[in-house]
């Protein structure tokens, strides 16, 4: 007899959090944000928020964001995260000034692509190419642009300067990326026009204040995708996750483990964000490629992905995927580390990795202090046994992840 399904419920989705936020923060009005992510990155949105007189406050559940005309602060400090900085650096340019500083992997991390194009639209910032970066308010003008970089923090930085800028500013996107900031600005009235043109989806925004609108943010695809890869896994255990996030540009990781012979199913509610339940069962996994237009949809989930890989039958091959050399370590470098550390044969390429299936016995493996390695490869734990050389990083996106693990490893012993 088979066993009714494990139930996960994974926090708040890192991307829309901090929109909600923050574009609330710049909105009119008051806005009620239910299911927010309480983690440190987060967290580094909603300080920076309050800094620049936005008021926010907690009542249960629920955060209350009252927005308004930004006041110059002092120092941001952004810690790990890069949506923070990267957002705030394009909403600021034309509103307020701050000097923006982060954590050590943040300070490694590149921000000449957004101030570049900040710096085209007549925006007064000191040069980077990293952190700390000082920004002082300057009149704005549109610009058009294609993207060179798959980055929907480029994107949303360079939109929200556009909101505060004179004439069009448009982006237009070759490949795309998650779209989550378009979406909120359409519900909080911005003059936004989307079209499609032979260079790809061009976005062009006009100068306009935003309406204050309520969010419920979505389970976060990128935390379910540790739990989908853990029961694909595992043969004969299904797991299901309520509510998660389902918005097209993030959802590549289900149609990657389904490719891989997972078993998933998928019950979706149209909305803002479309979000639903996913249920997953275990069963033989095969090797795959990832490529191409895929890659931005599930540019977070590689290193989950990469793990299953490694339980996978024959290879795995990851390409296109460059953009891993710059998040929160040289992921790339940190997944094939990790890999070959657990005993799987791991090659990197300059925009990617090759992954030969089996052959996993279990190490220690060194996280980088990146949340996402240590949770892949704590999930590849359920299998053989792996010791991560610190867990404190999870605290950025999940900080209840290892509970949850724990939880699962209980329901998957098998009874005695
Ligand atoms: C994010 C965009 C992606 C992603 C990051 C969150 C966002 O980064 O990796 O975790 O919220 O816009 P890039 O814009 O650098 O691709």
């Amino acid at each position: 007899m088979s066993r009714p399904p494990h139930r996960i419920v994974v926090p708040g989705d890192k991307s829309v959090s901090h929109r909600a936020v923050l574009f609330n923060a710049m909105a009119e009005g008051e806005a009620r944000i239910t299911g927010l992510l309480n983690a440190e990155d987060v967290g580094r949105t909603v300080q920076a928020a309050r800094q620049l007189g936005a008021r926010l406050a907690h009542e249960g559940d629920v955060l209350v964001v009252r927005g308004g005309p930004w006041r110059d602060s002092g120092e941001i400090d952004c810690g790990n995260s890069g949506t923070t900085a990267r957002l705030l650096l394009g909403a600021l340019a034309p509103r307020a000034g701050a000097r923006f500083v982060g954590d050590a992997s943040l300070s490694k991390r590149p921000m000449r692509r957004v101030l570049d194009l900040l710096g085209r639209m007549g925006a007064d910032t000191s040069a980077g190419p990293t952190l700390p970066v000082e920004v002082r308010r300057a009149a704005l003008v549109g610009i058009e642009h294609v993207a060179t970089v798959a980055s929907a923090q480029v994107k949303s930085a360079v939109l929200l300067a556009g909101l505060g800028a004179e004439g069009e500013t448009a982006y237009t996107e070759p490949v795309s990326t998650r779209d989550h900031t378009e979406r909120m600005l359409f519900a909080m009235g911005a003059r936004l026009a989307v079209s499609s043109t032979a260079a790809g989806t061009r976005l062009a925004v006009r100068r306009g204040s935003l309406q204050a609108c309520n969010v419920r943010v979505p389970g976060d695809i990128s935390s379910a995708t540790f739990w989908l890869v853990a029961a694909a896994l595992l043969e004969g255990v299904a797991v299901e996750l309520p509510g998660v996030g389902l918005n097209p540009t993030r959802t590549a990781a289900i149609d990657v483990l389904r490719r891989m012979g997972a078993e998933l199913q998928v019950e979706e509610e149209p909305g803002v964000e479309p979000i639903g339940l996913v249920r997953v069962r275990g069963r033989g996994l095969r090797g795959t490629t990832i490529s191409g237009a895929e890659v931005p949809r599930l540019i977070d989930e590689l290193p989950a992905l990469a793990v299953a890989a490694a339980f996978a039958e024959g290879e795995t091959i990851v390409r296109d995927a460059a953009e891993l050399r710059v998040k929160e370590s040289d992921r790339i470098e940190a997944i094939v580390g990790g890999l070959r550390a657990i005993g799987v044969e791991a090659e990197a390429r300059p925009d990617g990795f090759v992954v030969q299936g089996g052959g996993a016995r279990g190490g220690e493996v060194r996280t980088h202090g990146d949340h996402r390695i240590a949770m892949a490869f704590s999930v590849a734990g359920l299998r053989v046994p792996v010791a991560i050389d610190e867990r404190a990083s999870v605290q950025t996106s999940y900080p209840g992840f290892f509970e949850e693990l724990e939880r699962l490893r209980e329901a998957i012993v098998p009874p005695r």
